[in-house]
């Protein structure tokens, strides 16, 4: 694996594989990569003929409270991992690399950004956006691999992919579960081991979800219920939200009717967790 720390290389090395005719997949991370991370890697390899990942965590997208100092870092681990799994660069700038003295542009998208993760983390999508439309234009004409653990930030990508005109194409991939149902995450460090045992209750909640919507006429109140009665039951969960929304425009329903997904939020102890899952009635 060749490791990569300036733009302008990263640049010259994705334009060669382009000129000697293999395609890219590019795999956007911030580190700490995890089985969730192998599986995008994998996908983009199969894919694609050429898979880049990027390894940099994004000052732009913690907000002043959050953990942008305590977020785990192992870069010599991540090549090695992301080597296995069949990438053949990576690229890990310093932030004074990707965010240059004098930098003045941010990128904010609208709508999918609005609610949710956007309402709880304020700048948050604004920072997302920045960097990955910086990844898109310094990585150039790809395939993208995204998670949709992040259903979120997943639209929020697609749209400035979309509306920026950039050539990529971008691809959501299913999220990654430990046996018992929780959701990779490189947060999962964050919990105690009696917090870990309780985590899977976002699994679960979102399983009583999806059964309450595919009952006879459910309606939307019904669905929500069905996962805030989940999470009730268990000790040191707090939810932040848990909802049900239309799948492209993440606005709550009003009807449980086509492709819905559903959303939660909730903070364990240090962590904060989120997860989804889709449901098209
Ligand atoms: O999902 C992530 O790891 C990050 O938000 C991303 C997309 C790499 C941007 O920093």
């Amino acid at each position: 694996v060749e490791v990569i720390s300036t733009v302008a290389r990263w640049r010259k090395t994705l334009d060669a594989e382009r000129a000697a005719g293999r395609s890219v997949g590019l795999v956007p991370t911030m580190g700490y990569l995890h089985a969730g991370h192998g599986a995008l890697i994998e996908r983009a390899g199969a894919e694609c003929d050429t898979v880049a990942v990027t390894v940099f965590v994004n000052p732009l997208q913690f907000g002043p409270a959050e953990d942008l100092a305590a977020y785990p870092r192992d870069l010599e681990a991540d090549v090695v991992f992301a080597g296995s799994c069949g990438a053949a660069f990576v690229f890990a700038p310093p932030v004074e690399e990707m965010y240059r003295a004098g930098a003045q542009t941010t990128v904010h998208v609208a709508g999918v950004s609005a609610g949710f993760e956007g309402a709880s983390r304020p700048g948050h999508f604004d920072g997302v956006a920045t960097v990955v439309a910086k990844l898109f234009a310094q990585a150039g004409p790809c395939r993208a691999y995204f998670g949709e653990k992040d259903f979120q930030q997943l639209a929020v990508i697609r749209q400035l992919a979309v509306d920026l005109d950039l050539p990529v194409e971008v691809v959501g991939c299913p999220t990654v579960r430990e046996a018992d149902g929780l959701a990779l995450s490189s947060r999962n460090v964050y919990l105690t081991p009696a917090e870990r045992a309780i985590a899977p209750v976002l699994h679960r909640a979102l399983e009583a979800g999806v059964d309450a919507a595919r009952r006879e006429r459910p309606t939307a109140d019904a669905v929500r219920s069905a996962m805030t009665a989940v999470l009730a039951g268990a000790s040191g969960v707090t939810v932040e939200y848990a909802d049900v929304v239309d799948a492209h425009t993440l606005l709550p329903a009003t009807e449980v009717i086509g492709d819905l997904r559903l959303l939660i939020a909730a903070r364990l102890g240090r962590a904060r967790l989120i997860d989804n899952m889709g449901v098209t009635v």
